[in-house]
């Protein structure tokens, strides 16, 4: 299947411009999430094998996730789980509803398998995507998977006020999801990054985790592939004086690869953050060192360039109990998920 798309599908996909595709696209399965004939057709070509974990006290029915990112509006909840994903982390969403930047935002480096961003968290705003969560779970369709909301800042929000913002997000929508992570490494909303300094963290969190009662929902930190493993430390050292279940690892990073090649060049010019093959290695690093510095205690959500099993099995073997995906479903298809779980079952009992 993912022969299939490689070959017939994406080239058409690739004549339109990203951030078009990826609007119909997610309107197509929002048609498909409201309707369950569609979804069962969705899971009879893609559903995955078993393979289940239990991580922070949730159980997941594979290790595959979606990453943030991809379904901002909470538009398609249970077509993710009918493509076959074990779990799904909705958002970035912020407590005020923003645009984002202005377009072209999103950038394709089709011969590295990469893709450069700077979409700047435009989403309908915390209100809006509890308004369409209380829907999903009205309706019945809500998936049978763990799903986990992404809270990003508001872009109007000063540093200073961060955690207040988070906080009201959080406040608003932890009755509506399983898990929640705090994205402090987006490389665009400006300054986001600064908020992954030990004391500007530790007041988010602490102001996080005083409304998370009674029944406490598991809040997790994501990180930037760009930081020194000595700001990993502090932050390591934070989440577990804050009590956090776990790590996500790694969002988009503002670093680029080496090339020669001029289209290339061009799109890593673009401002953003850069996800895909070019990333995979990098995230890895991270998760390892993670895993070691805590001694495998923490549960670490490997992200980062996963376009198969291998690239999964890699990040588990780092450390990650939980990977999720958001390039490798653009330039492989949605065929991937039962893939790379598939291909987990074969190495995972060793
Ligand atoms: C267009 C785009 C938008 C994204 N938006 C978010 C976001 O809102 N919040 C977040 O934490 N990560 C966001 N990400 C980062 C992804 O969740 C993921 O960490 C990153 O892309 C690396 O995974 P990948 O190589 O599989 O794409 C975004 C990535 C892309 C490509």
């Amino acid at each position: 299947m993912s022969w299939f798309y490689r070959r017939m599908i994406r080239p058409a996909l690739f004549t339109q411009d990203s951030e078009s595709i990826h609007n119909r696209t997610l309107a197509a399965l929002g048609k498909c999430s409201r309707s369950p004939a569609l979804c069962s057709l969705l899971s009879s070509l893609y559903s995955a094998p078993e393979l289940p974990v239990e991580v922070f006290g949730l159980k997941f029915p594979n290790p595959v996730g979606l990453a943030a990112g991809m379904d901002k509006h909470a538009a398609a909840v249970p077509a993710w789980a009918a493509l076959g994903f074990g779990f799904t982390e909705l958002g970035g969403v912020t407590w005020h509803a923003q645009p984002g930047n202005p377009a072209p935002r999103m950038f394709r480096a089709v011969a590295d398998e990469a893709l450069v961003n700077r979409m700047g968290f435009n989403n309908p705003g915390a209100e809006a995507m509890a308004t369409k969560l209380r829907e999903w779970h009205d309706s019945g369709r809500w998936p049978k998977h763990p799903v986990g909301i992404n809270l990003g800042k508001s872009k109007i929000t000063p540093n200073e006020k961060a955690a207040e913002d988070y906080a009201n997000s959080f406040r608003l929508l932890r009755p509506l999801a399983d898990f929640f992570v705090v994205n402090v490494s987006s490389p665009n909303t400006p300054n986001l990054r600064a908020l992954q300094d030990k004391a500007a963290l530790d007041e988010i969190l602490a102001a996080l985790q005083q409304i998370n009662s009674p029944q406490p929902k598991p809040l997790l930190v994501k990180v930037a592939p760009d930081l020194s493993f000595e700001a990993l430390d502090e932050i390591l050292e934070l989440i577990t004086r804050r009590n956090l279940s776990g790590i996500v690892a790694t969002n988009t990073t503002i670093a680029r690869p080496e090339t020669s090649d001029e289209n290339l060049r061009r799109t890593y010019s673009e401002t953003g953050g850069l996800s895909g093959r070019p990333l995979r290695a990098r995230s890895t690093e991270i998760i390892r060192h993670i895993h070691r510095q805590t001694r495998g205690a923490l549960p670490i959500i490997g992200v980062g360039g996963i376009f198969s099993a291998d690239d999964a099995w890699e990040k588990i073997q780092a450390g990650a109990s939980l990977v999720q995906i958001y390039s490798g479903l653009v330039y492989e298809g949605p065929a991937l998920v039962g893939e790379v779980v598939r291909g987990l079952r074969a190495v995972m009992p060793r």
